[in-house]
């Protein structure tokens, strides 16, 4: 495929193209785990992966598993991917650049005769966003067993539906593919787009990742009482979501006073939900991050110091469910290494960029080294519609991978 005048679209680019196709709608990508357009992400990459002569696996959370056999049959896999799940207004590139990457890095070392000792292995891991299930980097996690598959399958979704459920429906499930039966790991790359707007700034094309920054989720809910609008006078009142309101105002603060740390309250549901009745139940989310646990633990504390304060002023009581923890990750140094050997040889400076979003190595990093490589979001837009990254860029950081796999194999 040829655009007028213009050179060939590569075919990272191209095959990031189609995906975008699924689940596209008017605010970004919303291509959940399990979802109809999430399973046809995953057939896409099977059908990639496919034709190139690469054999498929999976594992029974639906992770999948392309293999470029190496010269030792009995060296332990490189695995090398990313997600292909998107949050609810996702982008293009978010994890599925890492998988489509991985993919095309194997091409390229096809294309050049080059064989590896290790088998190396494109894994598109489901899952990754959390945003369906309440919990992230779930294929990599049960992969790591760091989750059971019991505990991942009976996880529901917002409408009751339970993973293990939406697993076995032909609609969003598993494909048909041979069952994986192996965990080990030699070690572990993933490529991603950086999701801020750092490496632009700085004018660098790749990034070394140094460390994934600390991340907790929550489920909070506040009752209060419901009433008429017009009637009840305010001193009476035991409004949930003002009561709510002050809980997530305060974590702000402490995220602000503490430094380096983020607090995002991305989702909340009002019931009953009137406009003329006084709220009685308050549900939402929280997503508390930093490098330092001990910033991620004065977030936490204001919750709790608010929340008991709320609870004798306005008369509500309030709940919090810790969801998923995940500490800090420092990502490997003799992969990092590797990785800035790579770089420098292809002439690029690579800075080490901390990486404030989750990623799957996170996961992996428990069980093998990990390392992770990133090029530049235009902008820094990232879970919206509108994330970028140049051609350019996308194709640079597929040759970076290869390199890197060759680089690692050694
Ligand atoms: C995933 O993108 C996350 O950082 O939550
Ligand atoms: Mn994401
Ligand atoms: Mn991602």
């Amino acid at each position: 495929m040829t655009y007028l005048g213009a050179d060939p679209m590569s075919s990272v680019v191209q095959r990031l193209a189609e995906l975008a196709e699924l689940g596209k709608y008017e605010y970004g990508i919303n291509r959940g785990l399990a979802t109809p357009q999430e399973r046809k992400a995953r057939e896409l990459f099977v059908k990639w992966a496919t034709e190139s002569g690469y054999q498929l696996t999976q594992d029974p959370i639906g992770n999948l598993f392309a293999r470029r056999n190496g010269s030792d049959p009995a060296a332990a896999p490189i695995l090398v991917g990313s997600h292909l799940d998107t949050v609810p207004t996702g982008g293009a590139y978010d994890g599925a650049y890492g998988v489509v990457a991985a993919l095309c890095a194997l091409e390229q070392l096809d294309s050049e005769g080059i064989a590896t000792r290790h088998p190396i292995e494109a894994v598109a891991w489901v899952g990754e966003e959390g945003s369906r299930f309440s919990i992230g980097c779930l294929g990599s996690a049960v992969f790591a067993r760091l989750t059971s598959l019991d505990e991942a399958y009976a996880l529901r979704d917002e409408s009751g539906v339970t993973l293990g459920d939406a697993l076995a429906s032909p609609d969003g499930g598993l494909l048909e593919l041979p069952e994986r039966g192996e965990q080990r790991v030699a070690a572990y790359l993933e490529l991603h787009v950086e999701q801020g707007p750092v490496m632009e700034a700085a004018g660098v094309h790749l990034g070394v990742v140094s460390a994934i920054t600390g991340q907790i989720r929550y489920r909070a809910v506040v009752e209060g009482t419901s009433g008429h609008a017009g009637t009840v006078p305010m001193e009476r009142r035991s409004d949930a979501l003002s009561a709510a309101a002050e809980i997530v105002l305060a974590m702000e603060t402490a995220a602000k006073k503490a430094g380096g740390a983020v607090v995002t309250v991305g989702r909340l549901v009002v019931e009953p939900g009137g406009t003329n009745v006084i709220p009685a139940r308050v549900s939402f989310s929280i997503d508390n991050r930093s490098p330092d646990v001990s910033k991620m633990e004065a977030i936490e504390a204001a919750f709790h110091a608010t929340a008991e304060r709320v609870t004798k002023e306005r008369g509500v009581r309030v709940m919090l469910e810790k969801l998923d923890v995940h500490k800090p990750t420092p990502m490997n140094d003799k992969l990092r290494a590797a990785l800035h050997r790579v770089c420098e040889t292809m002439g690029q400076a690579a800075p080490d960029i901390p990486s404030g979003a989750g990623h799957d190595a996170m996961c992996i990093a428990k069980i093998a080294p990990a390392a992770m490589l990133f090029v530049p979001s235009i902008g820094g837009h990232s879970h919206v519609g509108q994330e970028r990254t140049a051609d350019a860029d996308l194709e640079l950081g597929v040759a970076a991978l290869a390199r890197a796999i060759e680089e690692v194999d050694k």
